[in-house]
């Protein structure tokens, strides 16, 4: 059912765009052509194509939470209002990522101040969190300690941040926002194909608590496609939230539920640590590339960082003449992506405990010295780059979602439990799935975590300490104005993700449903090893491999929630890679 609705959205949208590029004056036309993007950009030859909306547009993983922000952008509601209900919403419909015992980011375009603001609404670590905490005896990462246990779990922000946007930006009341989330999870919805596959998955994480069961499993199996996904304790949270705010969350009915759950079973969060939680207003790390404006997330998220150094290299080749996904273009890529993921172990952390040069790092001279390295055909190995130690595990959790208004506001949001459904604990009696967002800090620098990432001294556990994350929600401004809303789920592929997806609209004039469906690479210096997705042609395969590459095709990578702002309208595209994402409009 959710599958045929987002078809029928995407394909309303074909509709509609194909009337507007019919009807309208030509958007090549009209537009002054600063880059390939606009030249390119071009009805007749795209094989895949955007939905259109002339107003206001949300774009998520999960359709009946992209409805629901779309129904509060046509109350009148603005950017920020749609993208707090989308938020909630996604809380109860994509238990995998979205989220109330969470954390994320949110980068805004506030269109009446012009000014582009990053909040922080990131977990932190509980104060009686210590550097060695997931080390046995013999001082090794004791198995599974930082992911599956009450000691994974950092103090939540979703909630504090998600009221804080609301307060500073939004329009709405906050029980008005909440109220479709509450019928959504009284009256239950359809297990889709997606997340029954995931509950299957992650069924020996989820199964063993009673809480956790009790929600997402009939008759001792994780419920199956088609079930009815009924979250009573979820919708009388969302209700004490509606009723008394995040008050109730972090000082009140739910916070002491969550801290009685960590008493039970070892977990360090306490009343003072929930008390204490502040969310972050952050100036967003922003660079230039060809003729556009980048910003994104600041530390504590890498992504920000990392997508401007790489484009500062990128930028002196001429891309579009490669060709997307050409062996050169991969190449290029996949060079730059390889020394900033480096410099990621080594320089990142939390800003608030260590000095974080992101100024040097997303500096265009600094780009100048590393690009200095980059050979046009040889292939730089990553011993030679600094050494470490690769981690195979991989997992795609976390989720973005954009949204874009009437009035020229953006919003992109990525916010996540960690690996899928978190640490898999449901706080008893409140239906909220608590994160496992203590293991992207390194449980011991140099060794990596979940996601194969090696962090450095600058992530070590600190209590009070923001882990280091790769949430890369983005905006691209043209003029002072979005351009390009996006960013994606994906854990140490979010920068690349995000990052290509920008090449593609800039370099390549991709729609936003050409660039999800292109296929992506991704580099992160350890492994050393190309990942790529499938789809990309033998010949061009075999080049890379020539040049000394360690290619693997793998699952795909990220999922892309993309909006476009175009003289005529509003394009989006929710990755194909999900069939339960719609972008709709109105
Ligand atoms: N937990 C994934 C990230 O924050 O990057």
């Amino acid at each position: 059912m959710q599958k045929s609705a987002h078809k029928r959205g995407q394909l309303l949208g074909v509709l509609a765009a194909s009337l507007v590029l019919a009807f309208s004056p030509l958007v090549n036309a009209s537009t002054p052509a600063p880059s390939a993007a606009l030249v390119k950009y071009d009805y007749d030859q795209d094989i895949f194509h955007p939905v259109y909306a002339k107003n206001g547009m949300v774009a998520a993983e999960q359709e009946l939470a992209t409805r629901v922000g779309v129904d509060v952008l046509k109350r009148g509601g603005n950017a920020v209002d749609a993208a707090v209900a989308v938020g909630f919403a996604l809380a109860v419909v994509l238990p995998n990522a979205g989220n109330l015992g969470g954390g994320g980011f949110m980068m805004l375009h506030d269109a009446r101040s012009g000014k582009d603001i990053a909040l922080d609404f990131r977990e932190i670590a509980p104060v009686r969190a210590s550097r060695d905490m997931y080390l046995d005896d013999k001082g090794n990462v004791a198995d599974g300690r930082s992911l599956y246990t009450h000691l994974a779990v950092g103090v939540p922000g979703t909630v504090a941040g998600m009221e804080y946007a609301l307060k500073q930006w939004g329009s709405m009341k906050l029980a008005d926002i909440i109220a479709p989330s509450i019928k959504l999870a009284e009256e239950g919805m359809p297990v889709s194909v997606t997340l029954a596959k995931m509950l299957q998955v992650e069924k020996d994480n989820l199964g063993k608590w009673p809480g956790t069961r009790a929600i997402f499993f009939r008759n001792g199996e994780p419920l199956k496609a088609g079930d009815r996904l009924v979250q009573k304790d979820l919708a009388k949270s969302l209700r004490l939230l509606a009723k008394h705010g995040s008050k109730v969350f972090y000082q009140g009915e739910i916070g002491d539920k969550i801290v009685a759950e960590m008493a039970r079973h070892g977990g360090l969060i306490s009343k003072d640590d929930l008390r204490n939680y502040k969310v972050e207003q952050r100036e967003p790390v922003s660079g230039d590339y060809r003729g556009y404006k980048v910003v994104s997330m600041p530390p504590p998220s890498s992504g920000g960082t990392h997508i401007v150094q790489i484009l500062n290299m990128l930028e002196r080749y001429p891309l579009a003449q490669y060709g997307a996904n050409s062996a050169q273009t991969i190449h290029y890529l996949a060079e730059t992506m390889k020394l900033a993921y480096a410099d990621r172990a080594e320089y990142l952390g939390d800003p608030g405990f260590v000095k974080v040069p992101v100024r040097g790092l997303t500096a265009k001279r600094y780009a100048d010295e590393l690009a200095a390295r980059i050979d046009p055909q040889a292939v730089l190995p990553a011993s030679a780059i600094k050494p470490g130690k690769p981690q195979p595990y991989e997992s795609d959790q976390t989720t973005h979602y954009s949204v874009v208004d009437s009035k020229g506001n953006a919003v992109a949001v990525t916010y996540t439990l960690n690996l899928n459904f978190g640490s898999g604990i449901v706080a008893e009696g409140t239906g909220i799935l608590l994160n496992n967002e203590m293991d992207d800090f390194s449980a011991k620098p140099g060794v990596p975590n979940a996601y194969g990432l090696i962090g450095g001294d600058a992530n070590a556990i600190q209590p009070g300490k923001r882990p280091l994350s790769s949430m890369s929600p983005t905006l691209v401004l043209k003029d002072g104005k979005p351009w390009l809303v996006t960013g994606s789920p994906g854990g140490a592929r979010i920068i690349t993700t995000t990052l290509q997806t920008i090449v593609n609209a800039i370099d390549f004039g991709m729609n936003p449903a050409e660039a999800a469906a292109t296929p992506r690479v991704h580099h992160q210096w350890l492994p050393d090893e190309l990942r790529v997705e499938k789809g990309l042609s033998p010949d061009t395969l075999a080049i890379l491999r020539q040049q000394g590459y360690k290619v693997a095709v793998k699952p795909t990578m990220g999922r892309t929630q993309t909006i476009q702002v175009r003289p005529d309208g509003l394009y989006g595209f929710s990755d194909p890679r999900n069939p339960d994402g719609a972008t709709l409009g109105y």
